[in-house]
């Protein structure tokens, strides 16, 4: 139920809502024409390897914009306020990408070429439950922060790798909310709900597998392996499940197993 009048008492909420609109930034900030240090051979590299993260943007617009609604009628006016925040960050960030491919003169994958790319995006917005589009957000999320962490190592002083690094301070945003918003409210969640999220995790990654299969010889021309790609998102994803009690310290299988599930 919306109210005219919520009491906006969770300051952490709050405050991230507040970073979130202090935070914001336009194109303008970004050095478009840092193109040198990028060969033809890396814009066409990037181009392929960047289309499933900025098909990721849409579809993190599209989350944002499903969960919002469920999480304001539910009574949290302040987690919704910080959503609206985020919202706008993943519409710069499919946007910036749209002017990216159109500075470096290059085209993303073709659709039918990358089909593990749409199952990634039906698999995330076919959810219902609040909690598991945030958890889904978060993996999300942490997907975006290892291709564009990538991103900024390999061309640090190009425009790849400044607007890696100026997403990045948005991504980390993201995560705090997911974190608050999770450790909030999966302590309060049996068993079986626990398990679906990590069904969820477990789904992601095995489509994330074959997506990376398929961007091998883009990401190998720019010395990135698919397996060292999911390796690294894999023990990010883990250290968040085992931080939010979904997993046991102890459990280290990329695949769940029933006594994982605390
Ligand atoms: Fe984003
Ligand atoms: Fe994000």
């Amino acid at each position: 139920m919306v109210q005219v009048d919520p009491a906006l008492t969770d300051e952490e909420f709050l405050r991230l809502f507040e970073k979130g609109v202090h935070a914001q930034w336009g194109s303008d900030q970004i050095d478009w024409g840092a193109l040198e240090g990028l060969s033809v051979v890396d814009k066409l590299s990037l181009g392929h390897v960047l289309t499933p993260v900025y098909l990721g943007e849409q579809t993190a617009m599209l989350g944002v914009s499903a969960v919002l609604p469920m999480i304001l009628t539910g009574g949290q006016p302040e987690a919704a306020l910080y959503l609206s925040s985020m919202g706008l960050d993943e519409a710069r960030h499919f946007k910036n990408l749209h002017h990216l491919y159109r500075v470096m003169k290059v085209d993303p994958v073709p659709s039918r070429r990358l089909p593990e790319m749409w199952r990634y995006h039906a698999r995330l917005l076919h959810k219902h439950d609040p909690v598991q589009w945030v958890f889904g957000i978060l993996i999300s999320d942490l997907f975006a922060k290892t291709f564009y962490g990538g991103f900024a190592a390999r061309f640090p002083d190009t425009v790849v790798g400044r607007l890696s690094r100026r997403t990045l301070q948005d991504e980390a945003r993201h995560q705090a909310f997911s974190d608050r918003y999770l450790s909030g409210v999966l302590p309060t969640m049996d068993a079986d709900g626990k398990r679906e999220l990590l069904v969820l995790r477990d789904d992601l990654f095995r489509i994330m597998e074959k997506l990376g299969e398929r961007l091998r010889g883009a990401m190998e021309n720019l010395s990135w392996s698919p397996d060292t790609f999911l390796a690294e998102l894999w023990e990010d994803t883990e250290r968040w499940a085992i931080r939010l009690g979904l997993v046991s310290a102890a459990s280290s299988s990329p695949l769940t197993k029933e006594s994982d599930i605390l």
